[in-house]
Formats: C-alpha cells, structure tokens, sequence
C-alpha cells in the first residue's frame, strides 16, 4: 500500500525483468525524469501511489514523444525547443560588478516566480492536445519559460524571443486553451497562464507597442 509506481518498476526491474527501461533519479518530485502515462494520466511516477489506481494499472511512456525504449523517451526535440526561447537574463549592457547586485522587489520576483518552478519533467507536452497533432509547437513549458524571463526586471530580451514565440507554425498562436498542461503540472505552474498572456502582449507589441513589465 506504500508503494508509489515508479516502486512498482523497480521491483520489476529487481526481480522480474532486468530488460525493462525507465527513467528516474531523486525519488523526491524534484527531478523530473521519472514521467511516464499512469492509466492515461501523464504524472510522476514517484508522485503516484499504486494504491490510487484500480489493479492492474497501467504504465506507458509519456505520450506526445518518441520512444527510445520500454518506458524511455526521446527529449531532443523539447531540449531544442525549451533553449529556443533564450531562457536566460538577457542584458543590452552589463553593469560593472563592482556597483553590486541587480536587486529586485518582492513584487519583482511575484511577477515571474511561479513560471521559475518548472522541473522540465515534459508531462505538460505529454497533456497537450495541440502537440498530439502539431510536433512543431514549442509547447508549453518553453513558453512558459520565455514568459518567466520576458517579466524578470533584469532581463532585456523580450524583443529577441518575439519571433521565437510568435511564429506562424509552432508559436503561441497554435495553442487552443485546453489546460491540460496546467492541469497535470506537479509544480502547480500554470503554462497555460503563461501562454493566455503572451498571446495579449504578442498582439500589443505587434502594433510596435512594448508595455512595461508587471503591465501584463
Ligand atoms: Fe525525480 Fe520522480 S524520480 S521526480
């Protein structure tokens, strides 16, 4: 009754079936490497009791992605797609170190922290409806990413993703609004927030208007 899925698959890799491949590392939820699909459901399977799913359950690799092998996964494309988006603080210059840190206020970092607790685990793109049928949407943990660094007060680089995030094929504009990111999310981020919202400054700034952080 104490076992949590990913328990189950490493007892069957233990005892059962050496062979059987999946991923996993901290056991915690912190990590994000043990997603799988747990009766239809994308979830951690660190994160999932046995207990909580009629017998026999049902483990499957995270859909929406490749697979590799058993329950492994290939993440090249969300790799490619999260470092699209230039999830780092962009600067126009760089202030000389000796003048100290680029403080922030509270209501600074209310802006963007929710968007900063994602782990990458992918189940977001393994719930979106949109990338069952379009690979090429960036998906939404990468815009969610862009939307936590375009409303950092130290970053610059809001004009450098427009076109990243704005694309005719694969950029906020294919997302319908399902949810479903935002639904299965472990970390309680809400991707689909992140996307609702890029999409309004997206249309602002397409009329050459950039609004001021904490505007949107
Ligand atoms: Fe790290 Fe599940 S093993 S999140």
């Amino acid at each position: 009754p104490d076992w949590v899925v990913l328990d189950a698959l490493n007892y069957i890799k233990d005892e059962i079936d050496p062979t059987l491949s999946h991923r996993w590392s901290c056991r915690m939820g912190v990590c994000g490497s043990c997603g799988m699909m747990v009766n239809g459901t994308p979830m951690l399977t660190c994160n999932a009791f046995v207990r909580d799913y009629p017998d026999p359950g049902r483990v499957s690799p995270l859909a929406n992605f490749p697979i590799v092998r058993d329950l492994v996964v290939e993440l090249d494309s969300f790799m490619d797609k999260l470092s699209s988006v230039k999830p780092w603080i962009i600067r126009k210059a760089e202030k000389d170190p000796s003048l100290g840190e680029y403080l922030q206020s509270p209501e600074d970092l209310d802006l963007f922290k929710q968007y900063s607790m994602c782990i990458n685990c992918t189940l977001c793109y393994a719930a979106c409806p949109v990338l069952a049928h379009d690979p090429e949407f960036v998906g939404p943990a990468a815009i969610a990413l862009a939307h936590r660094y375009n409303q950092d007060s130290r970053d610059a680089g809001e004009a450098e993703r427009f076109d990243i995030v704005n694309s005719g094929e694969g950029g906020v504009w294919a997302c319908s609004y399902a949810n479903e990111c935002s639904e299965v999310c472990p970390k309680h981020v809400d991707p689909a927030q992140a996307v609702q919202r890029m999409k309004l400054t997206s249309a602002v700034q397409w009329l050459g208007v950039w609004p001021k952080k904490g505007s949107k």
